[in-house]
């Protein structure tokens, strides 16, 4: 992502390291875009906090899975919101932003909304985690 931000990596150490002790049950989100970045942080995290899930893309991945050393994690977890759009917004929006490549107020799409996310559960004596489960419910039309 663009901006003036810190290094995630190096920042979620230091915060480990400063709040070491404080909780067994850990839970990461890694609000970021690319893909390679959010499993290269699973991987980092393995074995240290009891979950690494990804946001901000809107789009759930299927790659939920628990690694080796008991991180539970999964690439993104989705949305709560319209699949009958472009990320939550109306498709027709944005097709013609792309197509213009013009400045418009993007809306909420309402069609067919669905509730994604994850189910996980995390042995509290150990913060490992003992199961990840993709959800993904069918909730109908916003109003
Ligand atoms: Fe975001």
């Amino acid at each position: 992502m663009p901006g003036n931000i810190d290094d995630p990596f190096r920042c979620v150490d230091a915060i480990l390291k400063e709040r070491a002790g404080f909780s067994r049950v850990v839970i990461v989100d890694m609000h970021a875009e690319a893909t390679s970045e959010k499993c290269a942080m699973g991987w980092f995290l393995d074995g240290r906090v009891s979950a690494v899930y990804g946001t901000h893309t809107h789009v759930q991945t299927a790659d939920e899975r628990i690694l080796p050393r008991g991180a539970a994690y999964i690439t993104d977890l989705g949305m709560c919101g319209p699949t009958d759009s472009v990320i939550g917004i109306e498709r027709e929006l944005v097709i013609e932003g792309f197509l213009s490549q013009l400045p418009r107020r993007f809306e909420v799409a309402k069609e067919n909304v669905i509730l994604q996310g994850i189910v996980l559960e995390v042995d509290e004596t150990t913060g490992k985690a003992v199961e990840i489960r993709r959800l993904r419910v069918p909730w109908g039309e916003a109003e």
